[in-house]
């Protein structure tokens, strides 16, 4: 298969697509991002990387980074996580409420914004430093030291989080947090506040389509049957109230993020990353869903 083809030719096409989508206004720092960013990223197992467009440049990972946080969190605590949070889908936005009043503050899954606050909370209660063991782990999975938080978003989030902080304070309310309001949305703003590239996206979630296995030094990260379920989760809620749509169309287990990117996984094959930061309306990349769907419609890949 001739991947490099396949990339140049799906951006080149989607390059000129009229994108119908929005750049995520609500954290305003993430508006200054030019909105005709757009990049393509395919990295194998066997350590072949495949690029198009601004596949090398930083992007806000912001939702992208709860796959990571729930991925140390169940290496440090292991299962007892879901007594604290679900696996369900939420059929709901990211950042709703509804539902969490009702489920008596046990959020639908990990990947919502309420189901990464709770995670957040195990890993302050599970790490001495948290914030810089967190950051750490992500260098480690990436296998690279150029990954950094950006403290402007991490500032301007903080800045307009009311519903996080109404998330938070409903959960502690239902002994669902343990630690401080401030401490655990100081550590979740961070984590969201991550930059990296497309190509360092896909080299970080190797470890899914690898059993749990780091491919450049053959490290186990978790077990095989730790690295299913994270997949099985992001196939039903890394693309939030879309997450249906996106296994009907493109077939992979992903996650998304309000930066702008994408990640989706072939197990035993590849990880894919696009980003372009005008969003559809459920908070997903409008340019990087039809890109995926495009690429695995002609490369069909699926794990169905
Ligand atoms: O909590 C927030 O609003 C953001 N920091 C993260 C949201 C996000 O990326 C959801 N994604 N699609």
């Amino acid at each position: 298969m001739d991947y490099q083809k396949i990339i140049d030719d799906l951006y080149l096409t989607y390059k000129n697509v009229d994108d119908k989508g929005k750049v995520a206004s609500y954290i305003p720092e993430l508006k200054k991002v030019s909105s005709n960013k757009f990049g393509i990223n395919l990295f194998t197992l066997n350590n072949q990387s495949y690029g198009a467009g601004n596949y090398q440049e930083k992007l806000s990972i912001q939702s992208i980074s709860k796959v990571f946080a729930l991925t140390l969190a169940l290496k440090k605590v292991g299962k007892k996580i879901w007594k604290r949070v679900g696996v369900e889908p939420s059929g709901d936005p990211f950042n709703s409420l509804v539902q969490l009043e009702f489920e008596k503050g046990i959020p639908r899954n990990p990947f919502i914004n309420s189901g990464a606050l709770v995670v957040c909370d195990v890993l302050i209660s599970s790490l001495k430093n948290p914030k810089s063991e967190f950051l750490n782990f992500v260098r480690k999975l990436t296998n690279s030291k150029d990954i950094y938080f950006n403290e402007k978003v991490v500032a301007s989030e903080k800045k307009h989080g009311f519903v996080n902080a109404a998330h938070v304070n409903l959960m502690k309310s239902f002994k669902n947090i343990k630690n401080e309001i401030d401490v655990v949305l100081d550590l979740y703003y961070y984590m969201c506040s991550i930059e990296m590239t497309c190509e360092e996206l896909s080299k970080s979630f190797l470890i899914f389509a690898n059993d749990g296995v780091l491919p450049y030094n053959k490290e186990r990260i978790i077990s095989l049957s730790v690295s299913k379920r994270i997949n099985a989760t992001m196939q039903l809620c890394g693309l939030y109230d879309e997450a249906g749509h996106f296994a009907f169309k493109v077939g992979l287990p992903g996650k998304s993020g309000v930066g702008g990117g994408i990640v989706a996984i072939l197990p035993d094959l590849y990880c894919i990353t696009t980003w372009s930061p005008k969003l559809n309306k459920k908070g997903n990349s409008y340019l990087g869903f039809k890109v995926l769907e495009e690429f695995t419609t002609i490369t069909q890949s699926s794990i169905f």
